[in-house]
């Protein structure tokens, strides 16, 4: 097959998928395979993230018991109660200090970057990421960055909105996540009605676990045909 007329299949393949997702607001209560669970979180988790550093996490809610704290966290929102599978996406304010030099070398061991390259990771990041006992770190780097940038450029700093760099690399993760799940005709809701600290106490995450993201997993219960829309393009597109 020509180039251009396979890629034009795999692009009109990827459009039914991206348009065939919808906001899924009522599951049917059939079992998703936790096996399938796996596979679909395995596929997420190729997402790209910031330095590869990898800091979202997945928890994966499958208990009945804790549905009711977790609606109550959610707004009442019923799917998070219907659905068989709940997914939080969760960002680890500890990622740097977790895991920095394991994931760095299975990137050195299999070559995707070079010792160069990582020299100058080991050197800037503990100054964009790190935010140091009672955030002291957080401090002088909030305060002085605006000052810097006002002789050099400064990109945004995890260390001084960790929390922003955290929703970042999560989403990228979930729409991989939903997307995966519509290629195996499950549905799926990406939900940011939630009470965190609820949330984190219904869920009993770890302390440096910020939850970002709920996405509730199943079939959909059957109902009318979904209604998508979005703006017109040009509406949205800036061109320089
Ligand atoms: C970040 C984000 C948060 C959302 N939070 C909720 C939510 O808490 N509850 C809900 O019912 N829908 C939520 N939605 C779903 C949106 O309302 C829905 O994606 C939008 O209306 C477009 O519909 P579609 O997903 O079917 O294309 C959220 C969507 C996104 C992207």
């Amino acid at each position: 097959m020509p180039r251009l007329a396979r890629v034009s299949t795999l692009l009109d393949d990827y459009e039914a998928l991206v348009r065939q997702r919808r906001a899924t607001r009522h599951f049917a209560p059939e079992p998703v395979d936790p096996a399938l669970v796996d596979r679909l979180l395995g596929i997420t988790q190729w997402a790209p993230s910031g330095y590869n550093l990898q800091p979202t996490r997945f928890v994966v809610v499958t208990d009945r018991a804790i549905r009711p704290a977790l609606r109550r966290a959610c707004m009442d929102q019923p799917q998070v109660e219907e659905a068989p599978v709940v997914i939080v996406f969760a960002g680890d304010h500890l990622a740097y200090e977790h895991h920095f030099e394991e994931t760095l070398g299975l990137d050195l061991a299999a070559g995707a970057v070079t010792d160069e390259y990582a020299g100058i990771l080991r050197k800037i990041l503990p100054l964009a990421i790190q935010r140091g006992p009672a955030r002291l770190n957080w401090l002088w780097k909030a305060t002085l960055l605006p000052l810097v940038r006002c002789v050099r450029p400064v990109p945004d700093l995890p260390a001084v909105n960790k929390r922003f760099w955290l929703a970042k690399q999560a989403m990228l993760c979930a729409m991989n996540f939903m997307l995966a799940a519509e290629a195996a005709g499950l549905n799926t809701l990406p939900m940011e009605g939630f009470d965190t600290a609820r949330l984190r106490r219904a869920l009993d995450l770890p302390r440096c676990w910020e939850p970002m993201l709920v996405v509730p997993l199943g079939t959909i219960r059957p109902g009318p045909p979904a209604k998508k829309t979005r703006m017109p393009l040009q509406r949205i597109v800036l061109r320089r």
